[in-house]
């Protein structure tokens, strides 16, 4: 028996948002054991958790979800009370040339947690947790009006999107077929420290240090609705603790920006923090071939979140934003870290094709 009030299984927790969860829970709750499983993919880092890798509630596990056996040991060694799992393929446009894995991870490999998870607790899951974050993706493509809801039908469109809706499905299928206790969480576009370079935010920060050419897709009139990822993770904190078993969230920042306008912004903040003439970084915008399927607006309504549980964001876009440059300007060791190798072979072929 363990002597913590709670063992928790985090699942992706070597990668952007997940570093950002175990952080939040190994902090908050010294009570909690924190067990963070990872395959450390070119998306995983241990370096994202090294200022709590020495906490005594802290533990990692290297480990691939989709290892059915290896998934039943980890039960059997730790007998989690809950799993919050977020480990998955997540690059849109990885998912365009590879969709296999996305299948192979974000379904199959969810799967098997699931049937894990059903084996290892039935029937005494009451006080079990099995909480699933998903992305807005699974919605589909909004026109000028509208907000995705809860209710609003999945119409995924890429890869990654199709994948991620089919393990929500998954999800809540195991809840109503064997009564499995889970939670689903929506979320739109996080960005913040730690996030891998392959992305908008991080790539446009990049490039804009290095003065290399700033690659928007199409006309970058694409909407994204953007949330700090801290405040993504104190939205799980809440609906992990308060949340419905068998409900569904949105997560939202309230903050929708053209693609285009916001890599002006942040053209904006890095000409001053890199004291170049105001103007200087968005000579290096160049509009290159739209992704295939490009979702043209994403944007949520998380006002159930908010009604519910009290949930809002708690930082403007403009101070987030600030933040997040901040700490790329001062983490040169972790940019180099994860832009060698794979890195540099993927935006070759990304960019260069
Ligand atoms: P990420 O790519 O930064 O991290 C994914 C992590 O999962 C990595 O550490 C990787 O090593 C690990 N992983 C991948 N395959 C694995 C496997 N087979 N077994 C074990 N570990 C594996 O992703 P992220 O942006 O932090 O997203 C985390 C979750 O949140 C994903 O499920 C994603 O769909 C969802 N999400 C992301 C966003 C966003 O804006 N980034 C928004 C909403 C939802
Ligand atoms: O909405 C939530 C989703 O947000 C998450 O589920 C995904 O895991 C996450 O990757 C993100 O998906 P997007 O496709 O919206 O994010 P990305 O950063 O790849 O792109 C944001 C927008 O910027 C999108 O309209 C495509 C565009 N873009 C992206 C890149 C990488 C460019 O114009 N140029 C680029 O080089």
């Amino acid at each position: 028996m363990s002597s913590y009030k709670k063992v928790i299984l985090i699942t992706g927790g070597a990668g952007f948002i997940g570093s950002h969860l175990v952080r939040l829970f190994v902090n908050k709750y010294p009570q909690y054991q924190i067990v963070n499983l990872d395959a450390l993919t070119y998306a995983g880092n241990l370096e994202n958790l090294r200022d709590i890798e020495s906490l005594p509630n802290y533990i990692f596990e290297k480990g691939n979800i989709n290892d059915q056996e290896a998934m039943f040991a980890l039960f059997e060694k730790y007998s989690f009370d809950a799993i919050i799992h977020l480990a998955a393929e997540s690059h849109v446009d990885r998912s365009i040339s590879e969709p296999l894995a996305f299948v192979k991870t974000n379904v199959m490999g969810t799967c098997n947690l699931l049937n894990v998870s059903r084996k290892k607790w039935n029937p005494n899951w009451e006080s079990k947790l099995f909480y699933h974050v998903s992305t807005d993706e699974v919605y589909g493509s909004l026109g000028k009006e509208g907000l995705f809801t809860e209710t609003t039908p999945y119409d995924p469109r890429s890869p990654y999107s199709a994948s991620k809706a089919s393990s929500d499905h998954f999800v809540m299928a195991y809840h109503h077929t064997y009564g499995l206790p889970v939670i689903v969480s929506n979320c739109s576009n996080n960005y913040g420290s730690h996030h891998f370079p392959e992305k908008l935010i991080p790539l446009m920060i990049i490039n804009i240090k290095n003065n290399q050419p700033l690659p928007v897709y199409g006309k970058g009139e694409n909407i994204r609705d953007w949330l700090y990822v801290d405040d993504h993770a104190s939205a799980i904190d809440l609906i992990f603790h308060k949340g419905t078993t068998g409900g569904k969230y949105n997560i939202g920042g309230f903050n929708e920006w053209k693609n285009i306008d916001l890599i002006y912004l942040l053209c904006g903040i890095m000409d001053k923090k890199l004291g170049r003439k105001p103007g200087d970084s968005a000579k290096l915008i160049s509009f290159v071939k739209d992704r295939p399927g490009h979702d043209m607006r994403y944007a949520i309504d998380a006002g159930k979140l908010h009604r519910e549980l009290g949930w809002k964001p708690s930082l403007r876009f403009e101070e987030g934003l600030e933040k997040t440059v901040d700490w790329y300007l001062a983490n040169e060791k972790w940019i180099e870290q994860v832009t060698t190798g794979e890195y540099q072979h993927y935006y070759e072929k990304q960019y260069h094709k």
